[in-house]
């Protein structure tokens, strides 16, 4: 019998300071997560220094709460992991300095995760499905089509060549005037709304490969907002939410069917379609993906809503599977604010964001 051991993840690459223990049964024993709303919706988005010095903050009664909800002891610990990341470099400094000043003082072994694998690994920590899947990961940051063929093992279809879908959905949030976080906002309005009465582009639809774009579905939303020469009706803040949803909404599932067309020409086995990232919350589009799942014999797969977006677990979780393989960094790891999954993907395109 497997002996149980746990790990503690530190999250603080963006806007939310997390901490949580994972056992490696797949337990979450704990998993705090403090997102800093107030300290960000007067400017409707986040600021990293600000970010940085609320995570600084309240990254240590975090991680104590995180550890007493647990039961479990530092002594105990089998390792400590944290965000190394891609993110906002400030708050990736913090997390990943603490995490290595606990490992240093407990001599456990240091892990730093990349962010983009906390959220692509989340689903075995959920559902315990086998490797490889295909990924849909959208989020603030990123928006990637990606094939996970094991822990490291990435390989990126397709990513976005300007924006990414959550910054999409913010962008719009704010241009609607229905403020910060922006992708609740967004969904919220747009179920008062009705797609029909808004005419919005969908971007790199049809086109070959699986990239995304999403500038120019933004400008759309901003002209449409500036022909109206009154302020804008609650009515009509709705309708624009619904169609701007629904053009997402179509494009995600265009540029998916793509890649699975892609991975069928190849004869690339594959039972699972996952989508992850904070964007994954979303109901209209979760269902659009699990449709298009359906429909070409996949299983569809998504964490639960409370671990799409950003949260200690999936760090704790990368962690526990990490050190199953002895994938262990040292104290003088470099936090990274770029962080391709894919290295040879990164170095192919000139688009790449991460
Ligand atoms: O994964 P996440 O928490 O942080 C990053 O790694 O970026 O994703 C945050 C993004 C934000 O842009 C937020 O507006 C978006 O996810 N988001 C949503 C929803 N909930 C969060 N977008 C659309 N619909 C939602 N319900
Ligand atoms: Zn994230």
């Amino acid at each position: 019998m497997l002996t149980t051991y746990a790990v503690l993840g530190i999250e603080t690459s963006c806007d939310e300071t997390s901490a949580s223990v994972v056992a490696n049964d797949r337990k979450i024993l704990s998993n705090v997560v403090l997102s800093q709303l107030n300290e960000h919706r007067l400017y409707g988005g986040v600021v990293p220094e600000i970010a940085a010095r609320a995570h600084i903050n309240h990254i240590d009664s975090i991680v104590t709460r995180a550890m007493i909800e647990s039961g479990v002891k530092f002594a105990d610990l089998a390792g400590i992991a944290a965000t190394g990341g891609p993110g906002l470099i400030g708050g990736i400094l913090v997390g990943s300095t603490l995490g290595k000043a606990i490992a240093s003082a407990h001599c456990k072994p240091f892990i730093a995760v990349n962010h983009l694998e906390g959220h692509a690994l989340t689903v075995r920590l959920t559902d315990a499905i086998d490797f490889p899947y295909l990924l849909l990961l959208v989020s603030g940051g990123h928006c990637q089509l990606l094939f996970v063929k094991g822990v490291g093992l990435y390989r990126r279809l397709g990513t976005t060549i300007d924006d990414a879908v959550g910054e999409a959905f913010d962008k719009t949030a704010k241009l609607l005037g229905l403020g910060y976080p922006g992708g609740p906002a967004v969904e919220y309005a747009a179920a008062l709304g009705d797609c029909s009465n808004v005419k919005l582009p969908r971007p790199m639809l049809g086109k070959a490969g699986c990239d995304f774009s999403f500038s120019g579905l933004k400008t759309a939303v901003r002209r449409r907002v500036n022909q109206v020469k009154e302020i804008l009706s609650s009515q009509m803040v709705a309708d624009i939410a619904a169609a701007f949803q629904k053009a997402v909404s179509d494009t995600l599932v265009d540029r998916t069917k793509q890649a699975i067309n892609l991975l069928e020409i190849e004869k690339i086995n594959n039972q699972f379609l996952v989508m992850a990232g904070g964007v994954a919350a979303n109901q209209t589009i979760r269902a659009a993906i699990a449709d298009l799942a359906a429909l070409r014999g996949l299983q569809f797969v998504a964490p639960s809503m409370n671990l799409c977006g950003d949260n200690g677990a999936m760090i704790a979780w990368a962690g526990v599977e990490r050190l199953a393989l002895g994938l262990i960094d040292g104290m003088s790891f470099r936090p990274r604010s770029r962080w391709p999954l894919d290295q040879y993907a990164a170095l192919s395109s000139k688009t790449n964001k991460v």
